[in-house]
């Protein structure tokens, strides 16, 4: 069987390219599965799987409960809003307690950028990241390449643009580091003030120009603007971001090529994309969605396969 270098999946900066590959080869016999009359797999029938949740979710959290309880796992759900977190309790101590109730597996959200890889040095359960602060979602960006691969054939070669709050964006991070180990170009695009002064490091061509950065690309990847994580002000209106960034059918049918719309949710209808752009046929929102589900049963299942079971 094919193994992956990591026992956790803290981000995708630690993945190779072949991990890729191997969790995109694992994913494609899961959404066979997933599409059968019979959804489920026996394959985690003795493995027990924790979704810790300090922060709020809906796609990610209810992807990967599914995910588990299709590869028959034995699952429990724990929310930071309702639990003993509220009465001081330290990440370690919750950890610690919810483990010596014999879990395997973490997955874990948490608002502190490096929280999962925090965890990961200092437990014996293996460790996924479902999205750590401003840092990485590294599912998110395995299921947006997964999703490209899908409808456009291959990741190679292909001209990404990541449009708008980058600086927040943990999921802008980690598709950078996704899509370029998989040989695709990446731009960013967005208001000065939203795109970090680091960028450059990272390799990728920057854009303020929307229309000028949607004619380069063959996929572009519209994020939500992340006013929980912003401190300050960084445009003058919601309304005059929308007028520069926001992605309306009229921009798109007056591109001179056909490109694929994403958006990893969730979306503010009317803000960085209209109704009409987010359920046309160019965009692929709900096969990311979809896809999810079989992406990370490939993780949690190659993960699950490196667990010491003696
Ligand atoms: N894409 C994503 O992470 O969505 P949720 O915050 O709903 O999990």
């Amino acid at each position: 069987m094919d193994r992956l270098s990591v026992d956790h999946l803290t981000g995708i900066k630690e993945l190779t390219k072949n991990d890729i590959e191997i969790i995109f080869k694992t994913a494609d016999a899961f959404k066979e599965v997933i599409n059968r009359p019979i959804k489920k797999v026996p394959s985690l029938r003795d493995i027990t799987i924790a979704n810790l949740f300090f922060e709020n979710s809906t796609r990610t959290r209810l992807s990967f409960e599914l995910a588990e309880k299709r590869l028959s796992a034995d699952v429990v759900n724990f929310s930071a809003a309702s639990s003993s977190v509220k009465k001081g309790e330290t990440l370690i101590d919750t950890v610690n307690n919810i483990l010596s109730m014999k879990v395997d597996m973490v997955v874990m959200r948490h608002a502190s950028p490096g929280a999962a890889k925090f965890l990961a040095e200092r437990i014996d359960a293996k460790v996924i990241n479902a999205g750590d602060g401003t840092h990485e979602h590294p599912t998110q960006a395995l299921l947006d390449a997964f999703s490209i691969r899908e409808r456009l054939g291959k990741v190679e070669g292909k001209k990404v643009v990541i449009v708008g709050d980058i600086l927040h964006s943990r999921v802008a991070l980690s598709n950078i580091y996704c899509l370029q180990k998989l040989g695709a170009e990446v731009m960013v695009c967005g208001p000065t003030t939203l795109i970090p002064k680091y960028i450059h490091e990272l390799g990728v061509k920057v854009e303020h120009d929307l229309v000028k950065a949607l004619e380069w690309c063959d996929v572009a990847n519209m994020l939500r603007i992340q006013l929980e994580r912003q401190d300050i002000k960084y445009f003058p209106s919601i309304r005059e971001y929308s007028m520069q960034y926001g992605l309306t059918k009229e921009i798109l049918d007056n591109l001179s090529k056909k490109i694929v719309i994403m958006h990893p949710g969730p979306i503010n209808r009317g803000v960085e994309i209209t109704s009409e752009v987010a359920d046309s046929d160019q965009a692929i929102i709900l096969n990311q969605v979809e896809n999810g589900v079989a992406v990370r049963m490939a993780v949690i299942y190659l993960l699950a396969s490196k667990i010491n079971r003696d």
